[in-house]
C-alpha cells in the first residue's frame, strides 16, 4: 500500500506559455521510455525478483517513477491550461484537442497513445535487471534531447533534477544485478 504525500517530489510552478514544448514533454508521461512506462514496469517486475533486496528496490523506484509521472503531469497541464485556440493548432495539438481537449493523455511526442508494448518482464532476473538499466539510460537520454530543446530556465531546472534521477537509478539496479549474482543461486546460463 501506499501513503499519498500531497507536495510534488520537485516543485513545479512554471510561467512558460510554449506548448510546443508541452507537446514534447508528454513523451516523458507516456512515451516509449517515459516515467509511466517506467514505474508499470518495475512494480510489476518486483514479483519475480529473487531476493527481497531486489523486490525492495524495484518498489521504491517504481514508486519513484510515479512521483515522475506526477511531475510530468503537472508540467503539461500548467503549460497548456492557459493555450489558446490558435496555439494549440500551430503546435500541432488540434488532434489532441479533439480527442482530450485540455486534457492530458498518455502518448508519446507525436500523439502515439502508451502501450504495454514498450515494457517487458522476462521474469528472469538477470533479463529483468538488465533491461530496467537501459531503461534508465534511454529515460536520461530523453530528458537530455527535452533540455537540450528548451530555453526555459525552469523547465531546464526540472528535467535536470529528473535526469539525475536516472542516473541514480541506473546505479542502483547496477547493484541489485551484482548482489543477485553474488548471492543468489543462478542457472549456469545466468554466471
Ligand atoms: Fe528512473
Amino acid at each position: 500500500m501506499w501513503y499519498y504525500v500531497k507536495t510534488l517530489e520537485y516543485p513545479v510552478n512554471l510561467k512558460s506559455t510554449d506548448i510546443r514544448m508541452a507537446k514534447l514533454l508528454v513523451s516523458q508521461y507516456g512515451g516509449p521510455d517515459g516515467e509511466l512506462g517506467a514505474a508499470l514496469r518495475y512494480l510489476n517486475q518486483r514479483y519475480s525478483m529473487p531476493t527481497n533486496k531486489a523486490k525492495a528496490l524495484l518498489t521504491d523506484i517504481g514508486t519513484e517513477e510515479l512521483a515522475h509521472v506526477e511531475i510530468m503531469a503537472t508540467m503539461v497541464h500548467q503549460i497548456m491550461e492557459n493555450a489558446s485556440i490558435d496555439e494549440i493548432k500551430v503546435a500541432g495539438l488540434d488532434g489532441h484537442y479533439v480527442d482530450h481537449g485540455k486534457g492530458l493523455f498518455y502518448t508519446d511526442a507525436t500523439g502515439n497513445p502508451w502501450t504495454a508494448t514498450y515494457i517487458q518482464c522476462k521474469g528472469d532476473v538477470i533479463a529483468d535487471l538488465t533491461e530496467d538499466m537501459a531503461a534508465e539510460q534511454k529515460a536520461r537520454a530523453t530528458y537530455e534531447w527535452l533540455i537540450n530543446l528548451t530555453d526555459d530556465v525552469e523547465i531546464k531546472n526540472i528535467l535536470s533534477f529528473l535526469r539525475e534521477r536516472e542516473v541514480i537509478h541506473f546505479q542502483r539496479f547496477g547493484e541489485a544485478l551484482v548482489d543477485v549474482q553474488d548471492n543468489t543461486k543462478l542457472t549456469d546460463f545466468c554466471k
